[in-house]
């Protein structure tokens, strides 16, 4: 079974990016699996929390969900033209300790959303560009 993790960039009950995600999850053929991944409750990414032993345990248990996941499905709308602060703080808590991302080989796919003209282009592109690093081949 391929496990793959949805991460929404959206915390509000009636989300769009919810109601794609949630469907989608429902198009993955035989074989997959989905699961949505909290990342609402992670604190702030504080780089003292990693270099002096106190992580917190909600880093910890994200940073073993996606490690245990085949891939990941980000699905968020756009927020000044670009991604939500949330998601961005959930790509960087699962980017460290520095060489122990949880991000590297991970296969990745995007689905941006939002109401306006260019339907999520700018979150689409700024999440894109941390993926090309922390999506690298092992
Ligand atoms: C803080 C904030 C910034 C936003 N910036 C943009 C933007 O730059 N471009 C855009 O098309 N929509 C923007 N929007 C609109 C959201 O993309 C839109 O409301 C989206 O559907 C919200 O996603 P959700 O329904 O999953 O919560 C912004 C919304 C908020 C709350």
């Amino acid at each position: 079974m391929t496990k793959v993790g949805i991460l929404l960039g959206s915390l509000r009950k009636a989300s769009f990016s919810r109601k794609l995600a949630e469907n989608v999850a429902h198009l993955f053929p035989e074989g997959y699996e989905t699961e949505f991944v909290e990342i609402g409750n992670l604190p702030l990414y504080n780089q003292d929390f990693d270099d002096h032993n106190q992580v917190p345990a909600d880093y910890t248990t994200f940073r073993n969900t996606v490690k245990g996941l085949d891939a990941v499905l980000f699905v968020t709308p756009e927020y000044n033209r670009s991604i939500p602060a949330v998601l961005k703080n959930a790509i960087d808590v699962g980017s460290r300790p520095y060489g122990q991302s949880i991000w590297d080989g991970k296969p990745a796919a995007i689905i941006s959303q939002s109401p306006g003209n260019l339907s999520g282009f700018g979150a689409n592109h700024h999440l894109r560009q941390s993926l090309v690093v922390f999506c690298k081949k092992k």
